[in-house]
């Protein structure tokens, strides 16, 4: 609040004057309009210039917030996410989901389109549906730890909730290392590896993401240091085997199933970061045994350096990280 000299206009005189003294340069965009008791109180920014046909008095008005927000226009703050001009939300009530999406559009936010869960995460792609609510384009740039990242949420899997777990792993990478992403998406880990210096090879079923991954290589300048590969992993390991110094398992829920590849691909030492979706009664214990059975099948002897919950992901349910230090014995 601020007390600032106003033009005071009988209520229903109160938009003429707002324009007028508008057009003459003397409205003040910096305060918020008053209205009490019939009255329309509008700022004003040289008293003095005011033409004598209107009065002037000195009152208290809001300071104007430059940024509408969707919380101003709807008077409750809305839970949706921001992936770079496109807005995410998971609200279930299709109109309360359609009221935030126009509030979003109206507001100052920069925002090309506003998309609805319409699916769960499934298939191979680990792809999920979208509703357009407002807006169009699906595609967009995200920015993440000084990375920029093109992709299309209905083509490829993408969360930015994983942000913080994702930049506390690159920041183990060091220069010259070999890194091989199995499950690459469009770069989040392979990106700012390269970044740091390593050679990093990512692999993804998915075409979509493999091509937005070589365009994200470009746009941050490693595309020297990253090679993206389309394909199966289990049939590309043979290309990489013991080439590994560090390795990403972000499969949750089945990467047990490729800790055999993982092992194939892992140099004489090697660190791997395990993603896994499991019961918070014991979040840690099924993603350990089955590493050191994989490491141990193959002469490999396993370290636990890290377990870390990295988000909860149902009732009961974590998403969780392991980072194994494998050596061969
Ligand atoms: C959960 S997403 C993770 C993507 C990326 N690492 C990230 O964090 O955003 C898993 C990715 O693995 C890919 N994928 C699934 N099965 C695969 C396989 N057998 N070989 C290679 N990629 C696979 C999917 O297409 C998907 O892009």
């Amino acid at each position: 609040m601020a007390t600032v000299a106003c033009v005071r206009a009988p209520r229903e005189r109160g938009e003429d004057a707002r324009v007028d003294l508008d057009e003459r340069g003397l409205f003040d965009h910096g305060h918020e309009i008053a209205v009490e008791d019939g009255w329309v109180y509008v700022p004003v920014t040289d008293p003095e210039a005011v033409p004598a046909e209107y009065e002037i008095v000195e009152r208290h008005v809001a300071t104007r917030r430059t940024q509408r927000t969707p919380a101003d226009i709807l008077g409750f703050a809305p839970t949706y996410e921001r992936l770079g001009d496109v807005v995410l939300l998971t609200e279930d009530d299709p109109e309360r989901a359609q009221q935030v999406a126009d509030a979003v559009m109206t507001s100052d936010l920069p925002v090309r389109a506003v998309l609805r869960r319409a699916s769960k995460v499934s298939g191979e792609h680990r792809t999920r549906e979208w509703e357009l609510l407002a807006g169009e384009g699906t595609e967009t740039t995200y920015r993440e730890y000084g990375c920029e990242y093109r992709l299309d949420v209905r083509e490829v899997y993408f969360s930015p909730r994983l942000a913080t777990d994702r930049h506390l792993v690159a920041e183990n990478v060091i220069d010259g290392e070999r890194a091989i992403d199995m499950f690459a998406g469009v770069g989040p880990f392979a990106i700012p590896f390269a970044k740091r210096g390593a050679e990093v090879a990512g692999i993804d079923l998915n075409p979509a993401a493999v091509s937005y991954l070589r365009e994200n290589a470009r746009r941050n300048g490693v595309e020297d240091r990253v090679t993206a590969i389309e394909g199966d992993v289990r049939d590309v390991v043979s290309e990489f085997e013991n080439e590994a110094d560090r390795l990403v398992m972000n499969l949750p829920h089945s990467a047990a199933d490729f800790l055999d590849t993982a092992v194939r691909l892992a140099d004489a030492e090697c660190v791997i970061h395990y993603y896994d979706i499991q019961h918070e009664s014991d979040p840690f214990g099924p993603g350990k045994r089955a590493i050191e059975a994989a490491a141990g099948r193959t002469g490999y002897d396993t370290t636990i350096e890290t377990r870390r919950r990295v988000r909860s992901y149902a009732p009961h349910e974590l998403n969780v990280r392991i980072d194994a230090r494998l050596r061969r014995g």
